[in-house]
């Protein structure tokens, strides 16, 4: 299978890598071990259902996992539903765990998902994302993610306070 390895700003390397059949056990693994903070402005619950939907990417070129030490450290995916008025329209995830955060590997999955994304020919990925997340907000930006819209309340945070989302969007072709 194709890998890219990588390395972080803090030396530390990484094999990106397709997401494949076997991942499911080590993707489990990695979200029971993200910490409250790496899932503040997250979509709870991270059960096995929702690696499963996860799992719906392997074999569709868009779903790449991070591994270090032989470790399944990130996920970050573009899910394209198969509808004939969404084509070549996907919708975009990506989780790190929180030892991996702010050092380029967010950055760095984004950037090989996109050059995919544009290998396949997608023409628009657009995500949701909590406007006080500012590491993936910024992240998004950087990479030409535009901001297209605000949608307000739209997502009760774990301080039991409404946040307003982003609606961002990348036109690829
Ligand atoms: C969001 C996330 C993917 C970002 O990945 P990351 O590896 O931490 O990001 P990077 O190190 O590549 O940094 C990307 C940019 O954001 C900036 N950044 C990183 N953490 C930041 C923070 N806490 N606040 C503000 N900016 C931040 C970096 O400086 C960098 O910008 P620069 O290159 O201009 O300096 C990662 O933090 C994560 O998995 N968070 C939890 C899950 C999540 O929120 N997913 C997104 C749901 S929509």
């Amino acid at each position: 299978m194709e890998s890219w390895r990588t390395e972080l700003k803090d030396g530390r390397e990484i094999i990106l890598r397709l997401l494949a059949t076997g991942d499911k056990k080590a993707l489990l693994n990695m979200v029971n071990a993200l910490s409250p903070e790496a899932l503040l402005w997250g979509n709870p619950p991270y059960d096995e259902g929702k690696i499963d939907r996860w799992m719906t990417g392997v074999g569709k070129g868009l779903s790449l996992v991070a591994v270090h030490d032989g470790r399944i450290v990130g996920i970050a995916g573009i899910h394209t539903p198969s509808l004939p008025r969404a084509r070549g329209i996907g919708n975009m995830m990506i989780y790190l765990h929180q030892d991996f955060h702010g050092v380029g590997l967010g950055t760095a999955m984004t950037e090989r998902l996109l050059t995919l994304a544009r290998n396949e020919g997608l023409h628009r990925i657009g995500l949701e994302v909590v406007e006080d997340n500012n590491a993936a907000v910024r992240l998004y930006r950087k990479l030409g993610f535009k901001i297209e819209g605000t949608l307000r309340d739209a997502y009760y945070g774990a301080d039991g306070k409404y946040h307003r989302m982003l609606v961002m969007g990348l036109l690829v072709h």
